[in-house]
């Protein structure tokens, strides 16, 4: 694609996104200023996706620290750190948007010796370093993943954990656009992901353009196109990883692995280990973010579907026990179970590299 997901314009001292809303039918860049112009694109879901939230919020909170003026550094710190909470509490349960944050944040405490103008500069080199890692985590996940496949197979993805969901190559879509290149042709199944149609309107839609062979299915569809044989894999991305290996994903990846699991299908987590999250022991400790009931009874708020004042549950994510995944394949090799073990070999690969 001949756009950026997350760009940072330092002179114009703007966050420059795609707005992810409009797609497909419009391809619409906006720059972002403001610290409720950041905020409210990524409760929006303008920029989504847990990478691309993460390098969005890295960037935003560099151009916010930017506009705090004084040379002091007690100042300094209190209001980043108040710009950073805000900016934190868009959205809960993709572990990146904190990640990043704290990873910035860090940079602030670590350099309390130096000046203000200084760490500015450090956290723009700190900023730039988490998208440039992205892309590289992102075409190493790829790499892993396509050992797991051969020429030909049927891949099944839910959700959009593409180009759109990161810097580059997606997590998910990693394997499915490498073996692309390599002439794998792979036969692609997409999950229209509703409510919001990320599969839809971003993963058909960045998928087709690149010329890979997508088909997309409604989410009810999925356990027919694996009972009719036509799935060898499923490959999704992830929010964030428990210790345990459990595994929370936009809402309806369980329903999808439930069924993999039922017709013998493969599912693996796709996950840098940004996403993977030692401090939450289970997926019950993850919370899982509840979104406007509107999402569910308008089509993305405008025509109604639904009776007026019918309830309405709209979890955004949900999580998948560990024990229906077949590996998580992160940017240090596929993780196992047993999850613990094996993510604390994946942190130690990770340490000594
Ligand atoms: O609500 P969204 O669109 O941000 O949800 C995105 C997902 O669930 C993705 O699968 C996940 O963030 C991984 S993106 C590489």
């Amino acid at each position: 694609m001949e756009y950026e997901t997350v760009e940072l314009d330092d002179k114009d001292d703007a966050l420059v996104i795609i707005d992810q809303t409009k797609l497909p039918g419009k391809t619409e860049i906006i720059r972002l200023k403001t610290a409720q112009e950041m905020w409210d694109a990524i409760y929006l879901l303008k920029v989504r996706g847990a990478p691309a939230i993460g390098v969005a919020a890295a960037f935003g909170i560099y151009l916010l620290a930017k506009q705090i003026d004084t040379a002091d550094y007690s100042t300094f710190l209190a209001e980043f750190r108040k710009q950073k909470e805000y900016l934190d509490s868009s959205r809960p349960t993709a572990v990146n948007l904190s990640w990043a944050l704290k990873r910035m944040e860090k940079i602030v405490t670590d350099n309390g010796d130096k000046s203000v103008e200084e760490i500015k500069r450090l956290l723009k080199t700190e900023a730039d370093a988490i998208k440039a890692e992205d892309i590289r985590v992102c075409k190493t996940i790829g790499e892993f993943g396509l050992t797991l496949v051969k020429p030909g197979d049927g891949i099944l993805t839910h959700c959009n954990a593409g180009q759109l969901a990161t810097s580059k190559y997606g997590t998910a879509t990693a394997p499915i656009y490498l073996g692309e290149e390599r002439g794998y042709h792979f036969r692609v199944f997409a999950d229209e992901t509703r409510p919001l149609l990320q599969g839809a309107r971003l993963t058909s839609y960045e998928l087709h353009s690149s010329g890979v062979d997508v088909t997309l299915i409604c989410d009810n569809m999925a356990a027919t196109v694996m009972k009719n044989g036509w799935v060898d894999a499923v490959f999704v991305g992830c929010d964030r990883v428990a210790r345990n290996g459990d595994t929370a994903n936009k809402i309806g990846t369980s329903s999808v692995a439930i069924a993999a699991n039922y017709y013998n299908v493969p599912i693996y987590i796709c996950a840098p280990t940004s996403t993977i999250d030692m401090n939450t022991a289970t997926g019950a400790d993850i919370h899982i973010e509840e979104r406007p009931a509107e999402e569910v009874t308008q089509m993305w708020y405008r025509e109604r579907m639904a009776p007026e004042g019918v309830k309405v549950y709209n979890p955004a994510f949900d999580v998948t026990d560990h024990s229906l995944i077949a590996g998580i394949v992160t940017e240090y090799g596929i993780a196992r179970e047993p999850y613990e073990e094996s993510f604390r070999e994946i942190f130690a690969r990770k340490e000594n590299a």
